[in-house]
């Protein structure tokens, strides 16, 4: 395992000399071929509800944020949307929402059993913090994955951010989930207002130190509907190097090429993937429902159908001359 300090983190992400940071990039590129390998992984995600009773401050799908639009889509309608990312032949469904309390742990477990029983695709949760005994409940229904970013390991950015969130809560559900049997995914968001790039070195180190089996980073992108209105987007360049350090130091994560780092750049999700990342996770919201899951404007795939992103993520995969994955992308870790 590279023995990256902080301060040799730190040095590559303030890396000014262009040749530098193509070596960089090649190194990452070189671990991920051969702790990865070659091919990318596809993850179906399905955004079935934009109700939040959480205010982060940057997320579009805040409670305090009166100009959305909020859906909710049925169980029947879940259920429909991830058969048909299976009659897609994708292995791997994501369900992501915000944290909307409608729906009843019954009602959701017996929702992931049947995607279980009658799909045989691999079941990711992403519906944010809960209690041990509901990941208890939705493990033993059949869950096999769970993403939770902690956004920042930085407690005081944390507590600014999510004001109805606490650091320890963030990092007991991750302790949780890990004891329970999920494969655990986290992940941060790069360009916070006032995130220093020592906490971001740090958040890799965090992510070595939690062995994580999956890690997205997401370039926060300013949402005029949040307290955050008017300040930066993250760059381009501050996401791919976290990427290619992501992947150094953990070496066998899965790392997704992220849809917010294709909404700042119409090929950055093939720049990720070329230093360091190795899965992909298509939108498979139906086409009713995208424009309203608003984290952040201007996301990409709004106008297509499933069927059209995974026609064009393929299409992308092989440009980049690497193949889709056949199996379904368990952790490298077990
Ligand atoms: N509600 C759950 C949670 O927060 O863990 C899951 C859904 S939440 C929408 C998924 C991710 O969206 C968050 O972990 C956050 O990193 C990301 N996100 C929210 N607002 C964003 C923004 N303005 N720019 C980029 N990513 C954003
Ligand atoms: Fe809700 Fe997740 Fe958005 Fe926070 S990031 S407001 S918990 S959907
Ligand atoms: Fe949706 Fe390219 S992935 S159009």
């Amino acid at each position: 395992m590279p023995n990256f300090t902080k301060r040799h983190i730190v040095e590559l992400l303030k890396e000014t000399n262009p040749e530098n940071i193509a070596e960089l990039y090649r190194q990452a590129d070189r671990v991920r071929q051969e702790q990865v390998g070659p091919t990318v992984h596809l993850r179906g995600l399905i955004e079935f509800s934009s109700f939040c009773r959480k205010d982060c401050l940057y997320c579009g799908l805040r409670r305090s944020n009166g100009r959305l639009q909020r859906y909710r889509m049925s169980l029947e309608e879940i259920f429909a949307a991830a058969e048909n990312a299976r009659l897609l032949g994708f292995k791997t469904v994501v369900l992501q929402s915000g944290e909307d309390s409608h729906y009843s742990l019954d009602d959701f477990c017996s929702l992931v059993a049947r995607i279980k029983k009658e799909l045989r695709v691999a079941v990711t949760l992403c519906i944010g913090e809960r209690t041990r005994e509901e990941y208890a409940r939705l493990k033993e229904a059949g869950a096999d994955r769970y993403l939770i970013r902690f956004e920042t390991s930085d407690p005081d950015l944390f507590a600014r951010m999510k004001p109805d969130s606490t650091y320890e809560n963030r990092f007991r559900c991750l302790q949780d989930l890990r004891e329970l049997g999920y494969q655990v995914g986290s992940g941060n968001l790069v360009g916070l207002p006032g995130q220093s790039l020592e906490s971001l070195a740090d958040d890799i180190l965090k992510f070595r130190e939690l062995e994580l089996d999956m890690v997205g980073l997401g370039p926060f992108i300013c949402n005029p509907d949040t307290p955050l209105y008017g300040f930066a987007n993250s760059t381009l360049d501050m996401v791919l190097r976290m990427t290619a350090l992501t992947r150094i130091v953990t070496e066998n994560a899965h790392i997704p090429a992220t849809t917010a780092t294709g909404t700042l750049d119409e090929t950055g999700r093939q720049q990720a993937l070329s230093c360091g990342a190795n899965v992909i996770m298509p939108n498979l919201t139906p086409p009713e429902y995208r424009k309203l899951y608003q984290l952040y404007p201007d996301k990409i795939c709004l106008n297509e159908d499933p069927g059209q992103c995974k026609t064009c993520v393929t299409g992308m995969i092989a440009g980049l001359g690497r193949t889709v994955a056949l199996d379904r992308g368990d952790s490298l870790r077990i």
